[in-house]
Formats: structure tokens, sequence, C-alpha cells
């Protein structure tokens, strides 16, 4: 089973090393390991999605059943995985992780889902990633809690039923619209995560800093939650950054201007932007002078993959309103010259008809 249950070590491992950027890093390995929380009330934020997975749980607890097959979608870092792991351990029950891409054959899913026992929580990440084989087979088992198995070939060939434990499917996520209407449809509920509002960020950043032993005072912890795009990994990631920076150029304590001091130093300017979000918009403004840019044209231009730009930079850019997709392309909105310092384009300067300046 080696070949199926993912292994995150590895996985990680590949990523490139952002301090900004919302994936994994192999810091984030030790982090999130340290810092996940592991029941309802740990998990900050995110209030409407609690609430509502609480009465669920409770319902299927009371039953003694297992519960409904629930999607989570949305950026990367925002606790998907986490609330996975919540789920099952609020439910009393066994989390079995997988993803999207460790599934390659139809066999290995099935391999899976007959090792799972009755009300396991079956946790299967980047769900949009399944192959078309794989989920066919998912479909009667989330649906009949069954696996038809084909045997033989030809005029002899027979199908066979299987019957499942009656386990949770939680899949997660970071691409909705890429999840398939069969697939989508067999789901119970979808939760989507929103980015989080700079309160509940101090208030995980301050639950972090209890964990980890950081001295922090509140100005400090708004500074860093500020700087987070809303992001619960990336407050973990810039707090312990900012710890180590304040260990070795003062005394360890963390106040607003060490902490204004430190993300200075490590390039994350006062909105949380990282240089490869400003490289963006420096791209947008300057190189393009303002026009609409194609996604894989920009992307070349920073010099990072279409499918990162979009999954990881676009979302906080746009959420910020510095970012607009247009029907032609890209474009830097009116906020984002001001945050650059840079004059808007005159009218008419290949602008398009965009409707933005
Ligand atoms: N609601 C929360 N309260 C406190 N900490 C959180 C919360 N959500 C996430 N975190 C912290 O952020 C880290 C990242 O969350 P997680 O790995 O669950 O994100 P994800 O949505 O699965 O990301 P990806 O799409 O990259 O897989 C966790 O290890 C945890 O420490
Ligand atoms: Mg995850």
């Amino acid at each position: 089973m080696s070949t199926v249950w993912e292994n995150e070590d590895a996985r990680w491992s590949e990523e490139p090393e952002r301090l900004v950027s919302a994936d994994h890093t192999e810091d984030d390995i030790e982090i999130d390991r340290s810092l996940r929380p592991s029941s309802l009330v740990e998990y900050l934020g995110q209030t409407r999605v609690k609430e509502n997975l609480g009465v669920l749980i409770e319902a299927a607890r009371g039953r003694n059943e297992s519960l409904d097959h629930i999607l989570l979608s949305g950026p990367p870092g925002l606790g998907k995985t986490t609330l996975a792991g919540v789920i099952a351990a609020e439910l009393g029950v066994q989390l079995k992780n997988t993803s999207g891409p460790a599934i390659e054959r139809a066999g290995d899913l099935a391999a899976i889902l007959t090792n799972l026992d009755e009300r396991n929580v079956l946790f299967i990440d980047e769900i949009h990633r399944l192959n078309r084989a794989v989920e066919e087979i998912l479909y009667p088992a989330m649906e009949d809690y069954a696996l038809d198995i084909i045997i033989g070939k030809g005029p002899a060939a027979r199908s066979l039923r299987v019957d499942l434990p009656r386990f949770t499917l939680v899949g997660a996520t970071t691409r909705t619209g890429l999840v398939t209407g069969p697939l989508r449809d067999r789901f119970g509920m979808a939760f989507r995560l929103d980015y989080y509002s700079a309160d509940e960020l101090t208030d995980i950043v301050n639950r972090s800093a209890g964990i980890l032993s950081v001295g922090i005072d509140e100005r400090g912890a708004t500074e860093i939650s500020r700087r987070s795009r809303g992001t619960p990994r990336l407050a973990n990631r810039l707090l312990k950054r900012v710890r180590d920076y304040a260990q070795v150029r003062h005394e360890g304590f963390i106040t607003k201007d060490i902490a204004d001091e430190a993300l200075a130093f490590f390039e994350v300017d006062h909105v949380g932007l990282d240089t490869m979000d400003l490289a963006i918009l420096d791209t947008l403004v300057h190189k393009f002078s303002g026009r609409p840019v194609g996604l894989n044209t920009l992307a070349a231009a920073v010099g990072e993959e279409s499918d990162t730009l979009e999954d990881v930079y676009e979302p906080y850019l746009l959420q910020l309103g510095f970012l607009a997709r247009t029907p032609k392309g890209r474009q830097a909105t009116p906020r984002a010259y001001e945050h650059l310092g840079a004059d808007l384009p005159q009218s008419g300067a290949g602008q398009g008809q965009s409707g933005l300046f």
C-alpha cells in the first residue's frame, strides 16, 4: 500500500522555498504537525462552516451513523486538510489519507476502499486530479457503499458487487471548477473555505505563539496577521520567521516594531505581498503598459507556472482588488498602481475597453 498512501515528506520536499507562497515548504511539515488543530474548538475562524459541521457531526454521532460525504474547497493553506482531521477526530473515527494524483489505477482505489472500517473518514486531497477510471469506481462507493468488480473477459465476464463499510469521504480541492459534475453531486455537503479576517488570524498567531512558547504582544500579532494574506499557513510561517529574527537580532520578544523590521527583511510588504506578487503587478503595469495580458504570457514573463499563478498568487491579488480578470486578460487595477506608486496610464494608452480606468 505504500505507493498509494501519500508520502507527505516526498511531496513537500519538491516545493521551492518561498516565504509568502501558500504552497507547502519543508518547514511547513514540522510547523503544520505541531500547530494543526485537532478539534472544532481549536479550529479558529470559518464560523459558518464550523457551525454547520458541528450539527452534522453531532447528528451522525447521535444516530451512530456515518457522516455524509463532504467536499471542502478553497485556496491553499486555509485549513482543508486540517478540517478533514478535525472531522475524523470529532467523530471519534480513524482518518485515512490519500490524494488524487496518488491513486493511479482503479485497483489502487479498490484496495483503499476495501481496507476501510465502518464509519472511517477517507480523505482524498486534490480530488479534482483523480483520473476518470478511478473516479468511476468512486461513484457506486459513495452512493451505495459498493464496489463493482468485473471478473473474466469477453462473454464469460461477469460483474460482482462487493459491499463496502459505510465510510465518509472528505474530498479537498483548490479548484472546484475542475471537480466533475457527477462527482460533485455525490457529496452530501460542500463547504467553501474563505480567507480569514485579520482578527481570526490574530487569534491563530496567538494560539501558535502559545504552542511554540514565543513571546509576542497584541500589536506584534496583529502586524503578522495583517501580512498573512488571510491564510493560516502563512500566518504560522511568518510567525516562525519573525521569531527567528527576533531571537537573533533582538531579545526574542515580538513587538510590532520588531515584526515590521523582520517582515521588511524577509521582503513581505505591509499588505503581505512578496517579490513574486510585486513582479506580477510590475509586469502588468510597466512591461505591458497596463494592457490586458493572457495568463500564459504573464506566467512566462514572471517565470512562474500558470497553474501556480492562478492558484496561489491571483486569488489574493483579486481579493485585494489589485488585479482584474477581464475577457481580454489580466489587468492591474488603479489600486495596484497606487500600491506600486506608479502613475496611471493616460486614457487610451492601451487600456482596452475593460472600463477599469
Ligand atoms: N482554522 C484554523 N485554525 C488554526 N490553524 C489553522 C486553521 N486552518 C489551518 N490552520 C493552520 O494552517 C496550516 C495549513 O492548513 P492546511 O494544511 O489544513 O491547509 P490546506 O487548505 O489543506 O492547504 P492545501 O490546499 O495547500 O493542501 C495547518 O497546519 C494549521 O496549522
Ligand atoms: Mg491540504
